[in-house]
């Protein structure tokens, strides 16, 4: 029997979040939800903090709305959503009782598979999210968070993988959310893990710097068992290699993907035609196709450099981004060495402008930067330089434990909060996760007076995932 690479699609979340930041409405999707679910994906991935955000904020729908129609339209193949681990979808650690309430209401409404990371991949930040998935019968994957340093060898994520094995992971994903995984490092990554552990391993990667397709074939030859994919209408550039240039490659090569290549042509048609509209209305940038071979010598991802460069923009210090870029990997090595993923990507991005633009390093530096610097996101990977960390926070205390301990139960402050528009327990999550977002939205829905109007969609988020 031939070997067979499953496929991961990732064009309702990763494909559309990283070319026309998550503004892809419920309606944009349903005529092509049908193929999906028969075109024989491993799994779909179709949530995650960006999409659900989004919703909200810019879309007026309810994220939990979605995904019950998701469901509805695709019983038969597995949906899969990304987690932050004890962030949720956020930026913060929240208590346990929001973590498990989340994820239960999660797979209640339709999510078969949760992705978990951490981005410290401290494992201590997903044990709470772990566990709760498999109480509700779900599958939790773990993400280790991808990056390059002194610290994150190969030998270092294949002893993070033994340990994921250890505390009940059901799956590995090495999640390079900046592109920068190359292929030979590919193949020793997942040779490595796949003598360590028995876990299926997945790779995620992002074809930002132009090697993203090599970097699958090296990993598919070493052993991985699942890739993920975007459908072509947005694949390329900064999100996922294209699902039908991979599969024909890799069924040429002899393995069998299962996937109905004819299926993807209709779907792909569909979405070609919604890509089109969003390029008409300047939703998605033509930049979002390029290649960015600096990702590589940067290891910074490509979101993060087209954001440090509009924020230099609006205060006319373009002349200042390559001062700033080589910056980046200066305040990564004094914190060090914390991957570049959603949160710490934008933290680091911060402190590096300000670094820059203050003309003293560490004059200036936002709250997150403090309590990152106090454990409180987790353990850093490597050493904050003392120096550093007496620049930044004095004398102050460093706290060891996991973080989430020092949280009383949430819960019921935020079903206060809400009360006056909260209708369900999915309500009351919504406005845990983006207050003001949820506030706004449920307010429009449960009252007509309610005058707050849905958000200009100009406005990108910078996500790096
Ligand atoms: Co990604």
């Amino acid at each position: 029997m031939k070997h067979k690479i499953h496929i991961t699609e990732t064009i309702l979340r990763d494909g559309q979040q990283s070319q026309i930041a998550t503004r892809m409405t419920t309606a944009d999707m349903i005529p092509a939800l049908k193929d999906m679910d028969q075109a024989g994906f491993h799994a779909l991935e179709v949530w995650g903090g960006a999409t659900f955000d989004a919703c909200l904020r810019f879309l007026n729908e309810d994220p939990w709305e979605r995904l019950r129609t998701f469901k509805k339209h695709m019983p038969n193949t597995p949906l899969q959503m990304l987690l932050r681990g004890q962030n949720l979808l956020g930026y913060k650690n929240y208590a346990d009782d929001v973590v498990k309430e989340f994820v239960t209401l999660s797979i209640k409404n339709g999510i078969d598979i949760i992705r978990i990371f951490d981005a410290l991949n401290d494992l201590r930040n997903l044990e709470t999210s772990i566990n709760a998935t498999k109480l509700a019968n779900g599958h939790a994957q773990v993400a280790l968070s991808y990056t390059t340093s002194p610290i994150h060898t190969v030998e270092y994520y294949a002893s993070l993988a033994a340990e994921v094995e250890k505390i009940g992971g059901d799956s590995l994903c090495i999640k390079d959310m900046a592109g920068v995984l190359t292929p030979q490092t590919a193949y020793n990554l997942v040779s490595r893990i796949k003598e360590k552990t028995h876990l299926p391993i997945e790779v995620h990667t992002h074809a930002t710097s132009g090697i993203a397709e090599m970097t699958y074939l090296k990993a598919v030859e070493a052993g991985a068992d699942i890739i993920d994919t975007a459908i072509s209408s947005f694949a390329g550039g900064t999100s996922q290699p294209a699902t039908e240039s991979m599969v024909t490659s890799l069924e040429e090569l002899g393995f069998e993907t299962g996937v109905d290549l004819q299926k993807v042509g209709n779907i792909a048609e569909h979405f070609n035609s919604v890509r089109d509209h969003y390029r008409r209305e300047g939703i998605l940038n033509p930049k979002v196709k390029d290649i960015e071979p600096r990702t590589l010598m940067y290891q910074v991802p490509g979101g993060m450099l087209s954001n440090l460069l509009s924020q230099l923009a609006e205060q006319g210090l373009e002349d200042k981004y390559e001062e700033v870029l080589q910056e980046v990997p200066k305040v990564r090595k004094d914190l060090g060495f914390p991957p570049l993923v959603t949160p710490l990507s934008q933290m680091v991005g911060t402190q590096s402008l300000m670094n820059v633009i203050s003309g003293e390093r560490y004059k200036l530096v936002p709250k997150e930067i403090k309590d990152y610097v106090k454990g409180l996101y987790g353990k850093a990977p490597g050493t904050i330089d003392p120096e550093i960390k007496k620049l930044i926070i004095g004398e102050e205390p460093i706290i060891h434990q996991r973080p989430a301990d020092l949280l009383e139960d949430q819960l019921p402050r935020f079903e206060e909060e809400i009360s006056q528009y909260a209708r369900s327990q999915e309500d009351i999550i919504s406005y845990a996760l983006f207050p003001q977002q949820a506030k706004d939205f449920l307010g429009r829905r449960e009252d007509k007076f309610y005058d707050v109007p849905v958000q200009e969609v100009n406005v990108t988020i910078d996500i790096n995932e």
